[in-house]
């Protein structure tokens, strides 16, 4: 979100540096702001973890996850030698005190060296069975002292339901200035998701009609391809819910219903952005059938490869009641979305990979055309594309070229592609950097985490009390189970999903 340069001197404290997320996602990020001039001249990553590594194997490690995972392809030769210099390994037990006694020398170590004051962001990549003992540990080394240099980056899933969120704030608030802890929701720092921001107060056009006389429903839709990979003993544990529910599709859903802020300073958004939880209606335990779908992949086919069911999955457990999909309708209680469903959907294994967020427009309120003329009648519609084709289509009736009054709808069209030379830098390049400048704005504010938790306990408890029947009831490669399709059909609506396509981009 910062658009100044030259942030100040950082040392970034990477717990589970030896992971997967630091493999495939943090160290191509950082490296990419490197590139890019964005990262301090004063600057160095210090990895901790188990693993017995020299800086060296540390540096190869990172180096490989560089050229497999970033968006700008493999490193160049001459720039990785000076950037491999800013990075450190440090063998660490989490658990034991002594390593925090090392990391206060080290910090002190650079901070001596370097002069004048320094960021100090210790990053969690590590399993939320650590975040506790770790933010404590820091805590009692007198290490987050500075209110204003020391930053704690927590990745999600930020607790298991509401009481264990609860409690993992509480203990963060006891060490760490609410200030200085970054909740990380990737799909903030996403261009797209960004742009809902822009799209709905930088322009007059469309706020006048985004609101309940005009819109008659939304849906959001994150649909992935992949499976539960190598994540499967997390994931077992998690389910869609907690996995993509109750933050990447929440986050979204503020975004869209969230009233127009009056600056773009962190607390007003994140504050606008709580109203809207605040105001979505609870589903009682007893209604959740009649609001909320689950499903689970079974086995099947992908682009002409047989796949294996959740349940065979490596970590799974045979019998897994955890849902790999999931479906609600919700309301929010406001005067601007009083009786508005929103249909929220993801899944994983499903038939395509996308992300998209569909305004549908009420019907015009008088359809003066003759009924032949209007076969393929569609009311407005506004399709907003997050991934992996990122723009915004319009649609709208026009009138078929020839003698006749026939109309079918057709598409305005936006896309990235066509519009913008420069390549989207990833969501975590954004968000490392925000983190450096010290903007939350794109961050998760504690209250926000909990309000988002406190919707959905109510599913969460009705589906751990009652086992699925009928699990696996959607097959690898389809659209979900078809309950979902039964729960917007219910109200006269169907699920819409219009990805931009190549040709859109001619
Ligand atoms: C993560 C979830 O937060 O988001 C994963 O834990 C999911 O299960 C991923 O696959 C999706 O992110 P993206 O950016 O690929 O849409």
């Amino acid at each position: 979100m910062e658009t100044s340069e030259n942030p100040n001197t950082t040392i970034i404290v990477i717990f589970g540096a030896g992971g997967d997320l630091t493999h495939r996602k943090l160290m191509p990020a950082i490296y990419n702001l490197y590139l890019d001039g964005l990262l301090p001249q004063r600057f160095a990553v210090l990895g901790l973890d188990i693993k017995n590594m020299s800086d060296e194997a540390f540096r190869n490690d990172l180096h490989d996850g560089i050229d497999h995972f970033s968006r700008r392809g493999k490193t160049e030769k001459s720039k990785w030698h000076i950037f491999a210099k800013y990075l450190h390994y440090q063998k660490s037990d989490f658990t034991d005190d002594s390593t925090y006694t090392i990391l206060k020398k080290q910090l002190g170590k650079f901070e001596k060296e370097w002069g004048g004051d320094v960021n100090r962001v210790f990053y969690m990549a590590i399993p939320p069975s650590f975040i506790e003992q770790i933010a404590q540990k820091i805590g009692d080394a007198g290490l987050a002292k500075n209110k204003n240099l020391s930053r704690i980056v927590v990745e999600k899933p930020f607790g298991h339901d509401l009481k264990s969120a609860k409690k993992l704030n509480l203990l963060l608030c006891n060490i760490f200035d609410e200030s200085q802890v970054y909740r990380i929701d990737h799909y903030l720092g996403k261009e797209t998701v960004q742009n809902i921001l822009v799209f709905r107060f930088a322009n007059a056009l469309f706020e006048p009609i985004w609101n309940r006389n005009y819109i008659e429903s939304v849906q959001i839709t994150v649909a992935e391809q992949l499976g539960v990979e190598n994540r499967g003993s997390y994931y077992d544990h998690a389910g869609a819910l907690r996995d993509m529910i109750q933050n990447h599709l929440m986050q979204l859903l503020c975004l869209i219903a969230m009233e127009p802020p009056v600056s773009f300073d962190a607390d007003e958004i994140r504050n606008r952005k709580v109203d809207v939880l605040h105001a979505v209606r609870k589903i009682k335990r007893e209604d959740v059938h009649s609001y909320a779908v689950r499903g689970q992949y079974g086995a099947g086919w992908i682009e002409g490869k047989k796949v294996k069911g959740y349940r065979q999955e490596h970590g799974v457990d045979k019998t897994s009641n955890t849902e790999t999909f999931a479906a609600i309708k919700f309301f929010i209680d406001n005067w601007r979305w009083q009786d508005v469903p929103f249909y929220l959907r993801t899944g994983k294994r499903m038939n395509e990979t996308i992300s998209v967020i569909t305004i549908q427009f009420r019907p015009v309120p008088h359809q003066s055309f003759p009924p032949e003329s209007i076969d393929s009648w569609e009311s407005n519609r506004l399709i907003l594309n997050i991934q992996p084709n990122m723009g915004i289509r319009l649609r709208f009736q026009s009138k078929r070229p020839g003698l006749k009054m026939v109309l079918n709808p057709v598409n305005m069209l936006f896309d990235y592609y066509n519009s913008y030379e420069a390549v989207a830098p990833e969501a975590y390049e954004t968000l490392l950097f925000d983190i450096v400048m010290g903007d939350a704005t794109l961050f998760m504010r504690a209250d926000q985490v909990e309000a988002a938790w406190s919707i959905l306990m109510p599913i969460i408890e009705a589906w751990e009390a009652n086992t699925a029947t009928g699990f696996p009831n959607y097959s690898v490669g389809m659209q979900g189970p078809a309950d979902a399709e039964a729960l917007i059909a219910r109200d006269s609506h169907n699920w819409i999903v219009m990805p931009l396509e190549k040709d859109d981009k001619k």
